[in-house]
């Protein structure tokens, strides 16, 4: 028998950072709200932050939620919402990166002009994503003693495990760009006749000290993420072929990243007392035959990691008495 959601929360009492991901649409959002609701209810101060850079949050609790901002939740007492918001980071990055690059570009004594390094720097898509894992990261280290639990709603897969994923390219890349970073700055003492004036130089090196403070906060950043104490990565699928394989492909991806896998939310599963209804029409009875094999495939190749069934709703799901629902159905 595989652990239930319940239990295994009740095992990790240390359970501090928990993510939900999974393909488009699964109901990534109403699995990491219904979670953040559940430690809430059971008295813990909980922080419910949201990735997506579609605001989702806000519609889901009706309530305006001003984006970039920790913000209560009315009606439930210990949950905190935060919607992240890059584009202040994004504008910061990009200004740092031009002090950067005029630094590195007045030594080398290269007349370029620096806009251009930036714009092709920040045009790639991965800017926006390390904005945002680094949005995730400073909510992690700077509010980790506010508050008990933080559950993280990422974005679609390939953004979410990119996102995790960089902590470790990061890390490489910060490695690397310290180590040349020494490197450059000892052939300057090596070179120079004023090694006095030189040495103060280097130990104010703004190049130097922005790495090492990175490198600081990823390191801590990787240390709680690969923390199978502190952290759980969960997966929410459907009871379909193409967003289970998503699944699949994630668990790989994130256990090569040494993420704790938390296991996985089945949702929309379609009851059988819903199809003996009369009036339930036939889409729904066909779509009810067909989740049998899917749930099976689950059973035979997840099935130890399979934690909780949510149920196909009538509506959409919408306000805290819905997440609640979703709730009791995840902590069954
Ligand atoms: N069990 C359910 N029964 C009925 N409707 C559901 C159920 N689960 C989710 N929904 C609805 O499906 C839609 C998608 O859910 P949700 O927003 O949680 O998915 P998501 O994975 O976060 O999507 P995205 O990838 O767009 O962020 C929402 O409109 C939600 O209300
Ligand atoms: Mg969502």
């Amino acid at each position: 028998m595989a652990t239930s959601y319940r239990d295994f929360i009740q095992k990790k009492p240390n359970l501090k950072y928990i993510f939900t991901g999974g393909k488009g649409g699964v109901g990534k959002t109403i699995s990491a709200a219904a979670i953040a609701l559940d430690f809430a209810r059971k008295g813990k101060r909980v922080l419910l932050s949201s990735l997506n850079p579609v605001h989702s949050l806000s519609s889901l609790f009706d309530q305006n939620l001003p984006g970039g901002k920790v913000a209560k939740i009315e009606g439930l007492d210990g949950l905190w919402v935060c919607e992240i918001e890059i584009t202040e980071t994004v504008e910061r990055y990009k200004k740092e990166l031009k002090r950067k690059i005029d630094f590195f570009l007045k030594y080398a004594d290269i007349p370029v002009k620096t806009e251009t390094f930036v714009e092709i720097a920040t045009t790639n898509p991965s800017f926006e994503e390390s904005a945002q894992f680094d949005q995730m990261t400073t909510l992690m280290i700077e509010k980790q003693d506010e508050f008990d639990v933080m559950v993280f709603d990422t974005a679609a897969v390939a953004n979410a495990v990119r996102l995790i994923g960089l902590s470790k390219l990061y890390d490489l890349w910060l490695s690397r760009m310290i180590e040349s970073r020494k490197e450059a700055l000892s052939l300057r003492m090596k070179l120079s006749f004023r090694k006095e004036k030189i040495k103060e130089e280097i130990s104010k090196d703004p190049l130097m000290a922005d790495l090492l403070k990175t490198k600081r906060r990823t390191d801590a950043a990787k240390k709680l993420l690969t923390d199978s104490e502190k952290t759980a990565f969960f997966f929410i699928t459907l009871p379909l072929a193409l967003p289970i394989a998503v699944v699949e492909r994630f668990i790989t991806m994130v256990s090569s990243f040494d993420i704790p896998v938390g296991g996985i939310i089945v949702n929309k599963v379609i009851l059988e007392d819903i199809v003996e209804k009369e009036t339930t029409t036939d889409y729904l009875r066909n779509a009810y035959n067909q989740q049998e094999t899917h749930l099976n495939y689950i059973h035979e190749n997840l099935g130890n990691l399979l934690r909780a069934n949510i149920s196909l709703f009538e509506t959409e799901i919408l306000g805290l008495k819905a997440v609640e629902e979703v709730a009791d159905m995840i902590t069954i």
